[in-house]
């Protein structure tokens, strides 16, 4: 696998410069906060996105994006972005992390960036939701999704030196986990349910004072692999399984010959130890402060992290619109 240190130069941290592009996706996305339009949402931070990344030197692939290419006229599956010098880099992107909780004015929106050598992250094969299990450092050698979720809180609660009922699992409110809450419910443990976000429901679960312990439950399969980024930087520890929703994902199983019992551990998502993960909020969460106004600027914050030095950043930044709309190539409002 190519090193994504050219030795030539000094070892960058590209995930500085992505910060920029995540920080104008979010203030584009913000302006939609509680409007009601989530596709209008979106495509005001992939509008910015895509003119940020274009800025960065690298040479970039999407392999997690809008969509293929011809649903997604932007940042689609394949598509070359960033100025097309080395480093050779597999990138995934979701402008709008919970296009609803922007539309309807609810926390932990975030504009998402990670970044990985090429050919190392997963391509989730037409399987829209995969299972997964996710948890901080202190647990992160606990969980076990080959096991119930009562061994797993037992495991989680174990680890941290907590007793059960003490925890607090982090869970999307959808039908399909009726068996899971009934079974989180039983055991005695809490439960944070959330409408949307389950990446940032991950990061709440690894991250100290957000009081979340332990993420379960069906979630998208691209949100996977960019929260596998994001834990291969901060810590902690996922695990996931393909979730065939329908017949016809079933079909893909089957032509394919995968195997949904197989156990996809981080390595699996992403295979190189060189990730950037970046986000930046869009509305208030436990995570991140979203985007602000003021009278004469506009704060935006954001996580920025590299798995080779460990090191995570907040970044917190004043944009003065006014002066940016003089010169810049992103239309500011
Ligand atoms: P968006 O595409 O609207 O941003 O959806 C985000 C999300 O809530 C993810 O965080 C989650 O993994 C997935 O959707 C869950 O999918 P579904 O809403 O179909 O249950």
């Amino acid at each position: 696998m190519e090193n994504i240190r050219q030795p030539s130069e000094p070892d960058r941290n590209l995930a500085m410069e992505l910060v920029r592009a995540t920080e104008v996706a979010a203030l584009g996305a913000a302006r939609w906060m509680g409007r009601g339009q989530k596709e209008a949402a979106d495509q005001a931070a992939v509008d910015g996105l895509r003119t940020m990344l274009g800025t960065v030197a690298m040479d970039g692939i999407v392999v997690i994006g809008e969509g293929e290419k011809d649903e997604a006229p932007m940042l689609y599956i394949g598509e070359q972005v960033g100025n097309g010098s080395d480093p050779k880099v597999d990138i995934a992107v979701d402008p709008v992390e919970g296009t609803t909780l922007v539309a309807n004015g609810m926390p932990n929106a975030l504009a998402l960036v990670a970044l990985a050598e090429r050919g190392s992250m997963y391509y989730p094969p037409h399987i829209a939701y995969m299972e997964k299990i996710a948890t901080g450092p202190q647990a992160a050698h606990a969980i076990d999704i080959e096991r119930s979720v009562t061994e797993n809180l037992e495991r989680v609660a174990k680890a941290k030196h907590m007793e059960v009922r003490d925890l607090t699992v982090v869970i999307l409110s959808r039908p399909r986990h009726e068996a899971i809450v009934a079974e989180i419910r039983k055991a005695g443990a809490r439960i944070r349910f959330i409408s949307d976000g389950d990446v940032a429901g991950a990061l709440m679960s690894t991250i100290e004072g957000t009081g979340v312990d332990l993420l379960l439950g069906i979630g998208g399969s691209p949100e996977a692999v960019i929260t596998a980024c994001a834990l291969k930087s901060i810590g902690g520890n996922m695990q996931c399984r393909l979730w065939p929703r329908n017949e016809q994902e079933w079909d893909v199983v089957k032509e394919h010959g995968m195997d949904t019992r197989k156990v996809l551990e981080l390595n699996d998502l992403v295979s190189s130890d060189n990730v950037f993960f970046v986000a930046t909020g869009i509305t208030d969460g436990e995570l991140l402060s979203g985007v602000r106004y003021s009278e004469d600027s506009v704060s935006t914050e954001s996580l920025v992290m590299r798995s080779k030095s460990g090191t995570v950043r907040r970044v917190h930044a004043e944009h003065r619109l006014t002066k940016l709309q003089q010169y810049a190539a992103v239309e500011f409002d």
